[in-house]
């Protein structure tokens, strides 16, 4: 279980993030609505740790992760999309897959220098890296640097390492965000993929409200930083705030 508790940022006088209390079960994925600026984007930052809370807590699994780095809480299981900055971009595509999914499996390593075990490490963690870039269907790119890359093929590269990651948590934000039509199919089976097997917790930021729709088995809406609805997705996109405030805005968005 990931808990926000009292979740909250201000920048200047601004608060973006405003005491938004929240838990979110494995085996669910919730979709998080609001409008541009409601501070979607800034909740992900806060619980990722890329951005450290005015107040408020964040807990998986019991452990309280806020105080933790990004990267501690990224091992502790929280996977957010990795920015390509953090990538190697004169690395091939699969040379960064294999080193996202070496990361994760970094404790097999130190059981000592066995040549064997190095070897076949290796090919595994290779094997591992091509299934993943299948699945985003990525394949013909393997040999490419990144830094060639064009954007929707980065923005697939993201979630494929996110799925290296194998994470308890997965952060979606806007995943099709500037992908064409032939891509953004592509992610969301990845999704669907990860909701059959009903031990993961998915969030997901969307404006897409048929996406929200088919994916989403509860929906929270923020605005102005606030938590202002939470439930059922029929029932929170039948509710009058949300119809005249919100998803207004969220389908012209789209
Ligand atoms: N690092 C920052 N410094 C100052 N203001 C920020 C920062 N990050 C976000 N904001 C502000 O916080 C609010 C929420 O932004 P954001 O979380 O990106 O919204 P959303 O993702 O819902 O569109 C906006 O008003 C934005 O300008
Ligand atoms: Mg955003």
């Amino acid at each position: 279980m990931l808990e926000t508790q009292n979740l909250t940022v201000r920048f200047g006088g601004h608060v973006a993030v405003n005491a938004v209390s929240c838990r979110f079960a494995p085996g669910t994925l919730t979709a998080i609505v609001g409008p541009n600026g409601a501070g979607k984007t800034t909740y992900f930052n806060l619980i990722s740790g890329q951005l450290p809370a005015s107040a408020g807590t964040v807990h998986l699994n019991g452990r309280e992760l806020s105080g933790l780095s990004a990267s501690a809480r990224t091992r502790a299981g929280l996977g957010r999309a990795f920015q390509l900055t953090n990538l190697f971009p004169n690395l091939s595509v699969l040379e960064n897959v294999r080193l996202a999914v070496q990361a994760t499996k970094e404790g097999a390593h130190r059981r000592g220098l066995n040549l064997w075990s190095i070897w076949s490490d290796h090919a595994a963690l290779t094997q591992r890296a091509l299934e993943i870039l299948q699945s985003v269907s990525m394949s013909a790119q393997q040999d490419a640097p990144v830094a060639s890359l064009p954007h929707g093929d980065q923005r697939k590269l993201e979630v494929a390492l996110l799925m290296a990651l194998e994470p308890a948590v997965y952060m979606f934000d806007e995943p099709t965000a500037g992908m064409s039509h032939d891509e953004a199919p592509v992610i969301l089976d990845l999704i669907r993929q990860l909701k059959k097997d009903k031990t993961k917790t998915i969030l997901l930021v969307e404006h897409k409200m048929d996406v929200v729709r088919e994916l989403a088995d509860r929906i929270i809406v923020l605005h102005n930083g606030a938590l202002v609805a939470d439930g059922e997705p029929g029932e929170v996109m039948a509710s009058s705030i949300v119809q005249e405030a919100y998803m207004g805005k969220a389908k012209v968005a789209a």
